[in-house]
């Protein structure tokens, strides 16, 4: 498979339920991972954006977190109710902005 053209990767990072960090897989993030593959597959995205699981983003108190690349924008507090528009938005090259936690450091 060639390298996609952009990627969006999904905390799934799970603490123990007494951390005060919190933690995106006990937010409902691994439902937000398979709700994105399953919107790239409906818009015939798959060969150019792929969804992964990944590891902490460091944004645990804003989880769930998301990093779309190569734009390098960080989005948090997303839910299931987002997939779509983040799934619009990453096909068409864009952004969600309402969900932008730390957009792209200028210079
Ligand atoms: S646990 Fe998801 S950003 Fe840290």
């Amino acid at each position: 498979m060639p390298h996609r053209e952009r990627y969006l990767f999904v905390c799934t990072n799970r603490r123990d339920e007494k951390d005060p960090r919190g933690s995106c897989a006990a937010k409902g993030s691994e439902d937000v991972v398979k709700g994105l593959k399953a919107a790239l597959v409906a818009r015939g995205a798959m060969k150019v954006v792929r969804a992964c699981s990944s590891s902490c983003l460091d944004l645990c108190e804003e989880g769930i977190a998301i990093v779309q690349e190569p734009d390098h924008v960080a989005y948090a507090n997303v839910t299931l109710a987002d997939v779509e528009e983040l799934a619009d938005a990453v096909v068409a090259g864009t952004v969600v902005a309402r969900l932008v936690a730390h957009p792209k450091a200028s210079g």
